[in-house]
């Protein structure tokens, strides 16, 4: 007899836990196998995520990809030679941080960081409300540290899908995660802080560059490895960059004068045009529906931490009205939308023989009395099968971008919540990246506030940049 942990295909798929009533076993089954990526389509993925990543590359593309594959102007990691004192502004989730990185010939002093909340009125209300509350908070930091007298370089992480026209310009393409701040959506997100920022007064602070959360963690894993070639972000939304040749980034005309670029691929917005719809769910769409931003980031909606919890929470909701789970009776909490939380999964994942940590999960919902032994092992399937498919998932991208890099070895590093505190995702990805890009060496890393520490990099590396500029005369060393 088969038990809840043994795993039923190569792929890491659980079994569906034996149940006493067949029938509710196969019911359950067949609401589920839409979620359950066979060998076959793991193969369609990784063909049309080439194409794609093809069609976004080039410069007069057949048709519109998903992929937007930004140029990020970022054509050097750090080379050891960086030096002096650095501001950095990470702006992407609930939290904001500051930052002051200091360099000293390339190597990093642990930075001085300071979190702040960015609230829903903040995050929802008007864009110039929006950069005046990061320009106060740069202004408090700055305070409390005692920096105020200096004129620093800061490098802003705004990880927003933005159309990149230099390393200091970035035009918001549309908001994503919780974001929805009117004003914003066409305009370049450095200029409106440099003039909150001038607004003020009392600031002397610079904005260099602006950069993408991926970006900054491939900078900062640079700077932790050489070999680091993709940055990963896990989090609340998930996206990745690589090391591209410019000489394939054909939609770069200027492209001349360097032999690399750092090309944000958005994969939160894959599969926006239709071209993953062989993967969508009911359950996905209703996901999409609940969503802030309804028809976009598809990709992201599968797995990334702003969704993935309420994936699984619309899979059980399903299956409380069909009377599979707690004899149909309907927990109040568990109703509410996007209630139940990513980290619930992560919880739900660290139980091995014995069920404490879902247990305890449950009881958060007030549901741990009216919940049978069953209904525990049916919960703990809907969480493993959810994390399966995001493993697969984000690992088939990353081992069609190891593919296309060509290189001996690439080390990829991650950051996010969702990388960080999901206690199966790495072995996980581990195991299908090696498994889909077997002639590829590649090792996985944690770049730990690589969208911070990285922004404080790249301020360095567009100082450097900007000094050889002007030196030599000419548009890049
Ligand atoms: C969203 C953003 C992207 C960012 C990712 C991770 O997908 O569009 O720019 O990198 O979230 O934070």
């Amino acid at each position: 007899m088969k038990t809840f942990t043994q795993l039923e295909d190569a792929n890491g798929y659980p079994c569906l836990p034996n149940l006493q009533d067949l029938k509710r076993k196969n019911k359950i089954s067949m609401l589920t196998r839409g979620l359950i990526l066979d060998k076959d389509a793991i193969e369609k993925i990784m063909k049309v995520f080439n194409n794609e990543m093809k069609l976004g590359l080039s410069k007069n593309p057949t048709a519109k990809s998903s992929l937007q594959m930004e140029n990020t102007f970022i054509p050097e990691l750090p080379d050891g030679t960086e030096n002096g004192y650095f501001m950095a502004l990470d702006l992407g989730g609930t939290h904001c941080r500051v930052l002051l990185v200091h360099l000293k010939d390339g190597l990093q002093e642990e930075p001085l960081v300071q979190y702040y909340d960015v609230p829903e009125n903040i995050r929802l209300g008007p864009g110039t409300q929006l950069f005046d509350f990061l320009a106060a908070k740069i202004h408090n930091f700055m305070e409390r540290n005692d920096l105020l007298h200096l004129h620093l370089p800061l490098g802003f992480t705004f990880s927003f899908p933005m159309v990149q026209k230099a390393l200091d310009v970035g035009v918001l393409v549309t908001w994503t995660k919780s974001f929805n701040c009117s004003g914003v959506v066409g305009n370049d997100a450095v200029k409106m802080l440099n003039e909150a920022i001038a607004r003020r007064k009392d600031l002397h602070v610079n904005v260099v560059a602006i950069l993408n959360d991926t970006t900054g963690t491939l900078v900062q894993g640079a700077y932790l490895n050489s070999k680091c070639g993709i940055g990963l972000i896990l989090g609340t939304g998930s996206n990745a960059c690589y090391m591209e040749k410019s000489a394939n980034v054909e939609k770069w005309s200027d492209n001349k004068n360097v032999s690399q670029v750092i090309i944000d691929c958005e994969w939160g917005a894959f599969g926006d045009n239709g071209v993953l719809d062989f993967i969508k769910t009911d359950f996905d769409r209703q996901v999409d529906a609940n969503s802030l931003l309804v028809n976009s980031f598809t990709f992201e909606k599968y797995f990334s931490g702003q969704y993935m919890g309420e994936v699984v929470r619309v899979i059980l909701v399903k299956l409380i009205d069909e009377g599979h789970l707690f004899e149909g009776k309907k927990p109040i909490k568990l109703m509410k939308k996007q209630s139940f939380i990513t980290a619930y999964i992560s919880q739900i994942e660290s139980d091995k023989e014995d069920t404490y940590n879902t247990k305890a999960v449950l009881k958060e919902f007030d549901i741990l009395d009216e919940a049978s032994e069953e209904d525990i092992q049916i919960i703990r399937y809907i969480c493993s099968i959810i994390s399966v498919r995001a493993a697969l998932l984000i690992s088939v991208c990353i081992a069609s971008l190891l593919i296309h890099m060509d290189r001996q070895e690439t080390v990829i590093a991650v950051d996010g919540s969702l990388f960080k505190y999901h206690p199966k995702l790495p072995s996980l990805m581990n195991k299908h990246i090696e498994a889909l890009a077997k002639e590829h060496k590649f090792k996985l890393i944690l770049a730990e506030d690589g969208s911070g520490k990285g922004a404080g990099l790249i301020a360095a590396i567009a100082t450097r940049l900007t000094k050889s500029k002007s030196s030599n005369g000419s548009s890049h060393d």
